[in-house]
């Protein structure tokens, strides 16, 4: 949710803060801006996406050595060149991520200052100018100020006064500093910083800044001075880019054998009868204590979390799993009973609502573990223990391949637990092989499949409205499915519980509607028969996805062919991300950034 860029040190500074919003994007593609300074301040902003700021930057050319940049996901103000970052108060110029909850209050006080934006950032600008005099360098401004913010910022700040310095400071919002050769970078997220230095401090919350070309001063809010930990980027730039494919959606998507793969390695060998996660700071006699387990996520990663749950209940029999939506949790006064253990589960580790239950179930003294990808994200950093999924980047704003390895290393959890509390490896045996079984499973699928899915989503291309029907495992996949398709197609769709269609939904059923229905030849499938008979008979149009060889009516049959049983519902999840991926591309959307949304939501 925006992205922020900085830059100062001996090249030219608009080359690094375009190249970084444009690796930014993804997270705010609203509107964006520069400032670089030298002498007279350059000041570029454009409504729209970065593509727009880089044609003004080409005709406004500097050789200006220090700047700051931004990508905006509007919260306060529409998207607008005057509500597009960097704002400016004074001398200063500021970028910020997050949200000032008292902003009102401090504008109110700020009547010096004439306000161009609708934005709480402005008002951020505005209040460190007010401290801001002959006699006050920039970071005491900056410190002064932010002792008087409620709310949460990752930002960046320069002054035309001070050209040898950018101030950078964070509560909740995550910023980097880079540190190269004879140059200092800022990121509010790894890949803009590749390819310029492998090294980066990790700002925490509550830290500030002093970043010049060759030095790096950490402090807190009280100006005491704190030592900096420099640490390895882990992340390469081939993980960044799009290969060759036409968008970073369907390259997720294509990878994920791979991804998959790195979430399994060294964690599961089938031969061994081994699945165990190495980093949940968890011993034997503790998992054996474990009764209950509450997993917590927001949109895609909390249906990972559904499907998990199926897999734990499973394998584990004395413990009570539920899952949370990260959002609503927070705020309810819920009782978690003794030996109760948390899952947090996110992509970007940033989530603002995950986070927020994360501190609050910690506050309450149970056991967190994360189900992480970004690592060295503040989620990683806040949990007791857990697991990197190691999916690498997920650029487009839709969620793939982290579902599946958020899944992969959810049901290794409950191995685990499974184990440790005495279940012989017999029981646990097929969880194991299907996990090792699962990377070249979605390899065949992806190779035999995708021309069938692709012609399936042309077919169904031109409805508004979609209908996502699954019982039991497939019922999460269900959610997931439709939730790719309104985030990137616009086509409204819903997914439900497949015994519920008669309690209401079917009412839905009528021409311009269509049903997705999940079918796994298992102990349900007749029960799921007559869920598409039941719209058939009332002249509705079913697309079905099934491992099934038994005819079945419907307007198009999708057949997976596959030897797994307990994880197949992976493979359907995998069509589904296809299809969404194809619809969309034949209805025209912007299938890596659609419209409104942003990659990891850092405001509430
Ligand atoms: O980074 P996180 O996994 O915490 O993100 C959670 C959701 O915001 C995310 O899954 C979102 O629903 C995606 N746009 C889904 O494709």
């Amino acid at each position: 949710m925006c992205g922020i860029v900085g830059y100062i040190g001996s090249k030219n500074a608009q080359d690094y803060l375009l190249s970084g919003l444009k690796r930014l994007e993804y997270r705010g593609y609203d509107s964006a801006g520069i400032v670089t300074l030298n002498g007279r301040p350059s000041l570029l902003r454009a409504k729209g996406k970065v593509a727009k700021l880089s044609e003004m930057i080409a005709s406004h050319k500097t050789s200006d050595k220090v700047g700051i940049g931004h990508t905006r996901w509007a919260t306060h103000g529409e998207p607008s060149e005057a509500n597009a970052h960097p704002h400016r108060a004074g001398d200063i110029y500021l970028v910020h991520n997050g949200i000032i909850e008292n902003y009102k209050q401090l504008k109110q006080e700020l009547t010096e200052h004439q306000f161009d934006s609708q934005t709480d950032s402005e008002v951020l600008a505005a209040l460190i100018n007010s401290f801001y005099n002959n006699k006050t360098k920039l970071e005491d401004a900056v410190t002064q100020a932010l002792q008087l913010v409620d709310g949460t910022y990752g930002i960046a700040v320069v002054s035309d006064r001070e050209q040898d310095k950018v101030v950078v400071a964070r509560q909740g919002s995550p910023l980097l500093i880079g540190v190269g050769d004879d140059e200092t970078l800022i990121a509010s997220d790894a890949s803009a910083l590749i390819g310029h230095t492998s090294e980066a401090i990790y700002l925490n919350d509550g830290e500030l800044a002093v970043c010049t070309a060759d030095s790096v001063e950490l402090r807190d809010l009280a100006s005491q001075p704190l030592s900096a930990k420099v640490e390895k980027i882990e992340v390469d730039m081939q993980a960044i880019q799009k290969q060759g494919y036409d968008h970073f959606l369907l390259k997720e998507i294509m990878e994920q054998p791979q991804t998959l793969a790195n979430t399994l390695k060294g964690r599961v060998k089938a031969d061994q009868h081994h699945a165990q996660l190495g980093g949940l700071n968890m011993t034997d006699d503790e998992l054996r204590e474990v009764r209950h387990v509450v997993i917590i996520g927001c949109g895609t990663a909390l249906y990972a979390g559904q499907l998990a749950a199926y897999y734990l209940e499973r394998l584990v029999d004395d413990v009570t799993i539920e899952v949370q939506i990260a959002s609503e949790y927070r705020y309810r006064s819920f009782n978690l009973p003794e030996n109760s253990v948390a899952l947090v589960v996110s992509q970007s580790g940033e989530t603002a609502d995950t986070l927020a239950c994360l501190r609050e179930i910690k506050n309450r003294g149970a056991r967190v573990l994360g189900v992480i990808n970004a690592v060295g994200s503040t989620i990683a950093r806040e949990v007791d223990g857990g697991v990197y999924v190691h999916a690498g980047p997920e650029i487009s704003v839709a969620s793939t391949k982290a579902f599946t390895s958020q899944v992969a290393a959810m049901t290794i959890f409950g191995l685990q637990l499974a184990r440790a509390k005495g279940a012989s490896l017999m029981e646990l045996d097929k969880y194991i092989d299907e996990l090792e079984a699962l990377p070249g499973e979605i390899k065949a699928l992806l190779e035999k499949i995708t021309p069938e899915v692709e012609q399936a989503a042309n077919k169904f291309t031109d409805y508004n409205d979609a209908l996502y029907i699954g019982r039991d495992t497939l019922f999460p996949v269900a959610l997931e499915g439709a939730l790719k398709l309104k985030e990137i197609s616009y086509i409204h769709a819903e997914g439900y519980a497949m015994g519920e269609l008669k309690h209401g939904p079917i009412a839905l059923v009528d021409d311009s509607f269509f049903e997705v229905a999940l079918i796994q030849d298992n102990w349900l499938f007749d029960k799921s028969i007559s869920g598409v008979q039941e719209v058939n008979a009332r002249g509705g149009h079913i697309l079905v996805v099934t491992n099934s060889t038994e005819p079945i009516e419907a307007e198009m049959v999708i057949r997976l062919d596959s030897k797994l049983d307990v994880l197949l519902p992976m493979l359907f999840n995998v069509v589904l991300q296809l299809f969404a991926y194809y619809v969309a591309v034949s209805r025209g959307t912007d299938v890596d950034q659609p419209r409104n949304l942003a990659k990891s939501v850092t405001v509430e």
